[in-house]
């Protein structure tokens, strides 16, 4: 399935990735979090992020970055300005992989391409937030170095979960 590394790319989304990253973002959320967020809280954010959602997050700027495999769109990661406070400025919001090519290295890729972005616009240090009931991204995130720095409490649906910052100089 995975056939040569060298038809791998990491680039800044555009507008026509709308649709597949939208689609990357259902199969990979709902992966990750059925049975662990609320099914109405997941359901209603598959359906709110849509292809358009998708194309009005890649208009607002450069927060966006699509990982493919000859051509088609199988990672996405979204980065920024940290949401918190503190000396890590640079925040990765969302980073998924499609489930079909989790576990061959392209996370740590994806990742690296990350950081050197907000590297690139300044920002120095970065803060990750996992929800503690994934532990895929915990050990990916304990995996590529970071350090487990904070913990909150957010409330989906009712449902109280757990969430630990992970943070690197
Ligand atoms: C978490 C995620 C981004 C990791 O990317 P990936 O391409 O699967 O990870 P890599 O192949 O680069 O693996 C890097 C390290 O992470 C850990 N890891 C990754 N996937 C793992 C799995 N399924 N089980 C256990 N450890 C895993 C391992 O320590 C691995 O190191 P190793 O290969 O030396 O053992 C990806 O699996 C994913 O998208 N998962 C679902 C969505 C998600 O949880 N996203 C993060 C939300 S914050």
């Amino acid at each position: 399935m995975l056939g040569s590394r060298s038809d791998i790319k990491i680039r800044k989304g555009r507008l026509a990735d709308a649709a597949a990253v939208a689609e990357t973002f259902r199969q990979s959320w709902l992966q990750a979090y059925r049975g662990i967020l609320p099914h109405h809280h997941l359901e209603n954010m598959i359906r709110r992020r849509g292809a358009d959602w998708w194309a009005s997050v890649i208009r607002s700027g450069d927060s966006l970055i699509v990982l493919e495999k000859g051509g088609t769109i199988i990672g996405y990661a979204t980065l920024g300005f940290s949401r918190t406070r503190g000396p890590y400025q640079g925040e990765i919001y969302e980073l998924y992989i499609l489930p079909e090519f989790q576990g061959i290295g392209l996370g740590t890729k994806l990742f690296a391409a990350a950081r050197k972005r907000l590297a690139a616009r300044g920002l120095r240090g970065l803060v990750v937030w996992v929800l503690e009931d994934n532990p895929n991204a915990v050990r990916f995130y304990e995996s590529t170095g970071g350090v487990d720095s904070a913990e909150s409490v957010e409330v989906f649906d009712h449902k109280a979960l757990k969430k630990i910052a992970y943070t690197w100089h």
